[in-house]
């Protein structure tokens, strides 16, 4: 059984965030990437990997003589991120169904283990989830993790029905036991996986959406009606709010946490 009860719908406007995130990521983290050893001819593994947006900037740090083992827990989200392979002609690229606490991966066999984006998602299981990447990489190898911390992040112009939409997203994440700010736990969560903490830092990265591009809260606005944590009668104005904002020429401001930690 691999259902994590992922929330984000896949859409073209999630694909287009998810591209975003990551060729802002390419720019922000360089440092970082080099401290996890994510460097040419690394073995990297990518779990909870989603479509595969990060895979152009792996395969470009790892070159054609490293390789990437993608896992996510979301069939579909598999099968697009297999589609980009195929289509970009990565040889070197295989992506598998998995969880992250239990990704079937075998103990010890990357240099880097890397996981975007997922702990926010997974409240209760933030601990299991990182004690079981500590068991990924080789002895001297790494786990990198990014994450937010979801109180800080804001979009401008500022909007009323915007406000409303992202502040129900985060009630809908604490009613699930999810912790949006588990970016400023991600030191803790790796040291008490047996790990030693190499490089902790936080940045802002500055998104001017373009297009498709919708805040996280908006691909999630189907499980947030499930929940009853908005109203399907809501959907049209906070849809209208989004598009106003876009044309004003809107900016999201989304605070990261980057922590690399390596296995004895
Ligand atoms: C916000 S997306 C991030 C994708 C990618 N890491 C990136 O930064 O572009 C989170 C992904 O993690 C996956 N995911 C969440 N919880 C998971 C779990 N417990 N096991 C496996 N995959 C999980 C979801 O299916 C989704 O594709």
């Amino acid at each position: 059984m691999t259902d994590p009860g992922y929330a984000l719908q896949l859409s073209e406007a999630e694909l287009a965030r998810y591209r975003i995130m990551a060729a802002a990521a390419r720019e922000a983290e360089t440092e970082l990437w080099q401290l996890a050893g994510i460097v040419p001819g690394a073995a990297v593994a990518d779990v909870g990997c989603g479509p595969g947006a990060m895979f152009p900037a792996i395969a470009d740090a790892v070159g054609a003589d490293g390789r990437v083992v993608g896992v996510d827990g979301v069939p579909t989200t598999v099968t697009q991120a297999q589609a980009l392979v195929t289509a970009s002609g990565w040889r070197n690229i295989t992506v598998q169904v998995g969880l992250a606490d239990a990704t079937g991966l075998p103990d010890g066999s990357f240099d880097a283990v890397m996981m975007r984006h997922v702990l926010a998602h997974n409240g209760l299981r933030e601990q299991a989830i990182v004690d079981h990447l500590a068991t990924l990489p080789r002895p001297g190898g790494h786990v990198y993790l990014v994450d937010i911390l979801g109180s800080m992040m804001f979009m401008k112009p500022d909007d009323p029905d915007v406000d409303e939409l992202n502040e129900a997203y985060r009630r809908f994440h604490a009613e699930q036991g999810n912790d949006l700010n588990v970016g400023t736990r991600l030191d803790d969560l790796l040291t008490a996986a047996g790990l030693e903490l190499v490089a902790y830092r936080g940045w802002f990265n500055i998104i001017k959406p373009q297009g498709e591009l919708r805040p996280p809260a908006w691909a999630a606005r189907n499980a947030m009606v499930a929940a009853g944590v908005i109203s399907p009668d809501d959907l049209d104005r906070f849809e209208a709010a989004l598009e106003r904002m876009l044309a004003q020429g809107a900016t999201i401001y989304a605070p990261l946490f980057g922590a690399v930690a390596r296995r004895p």
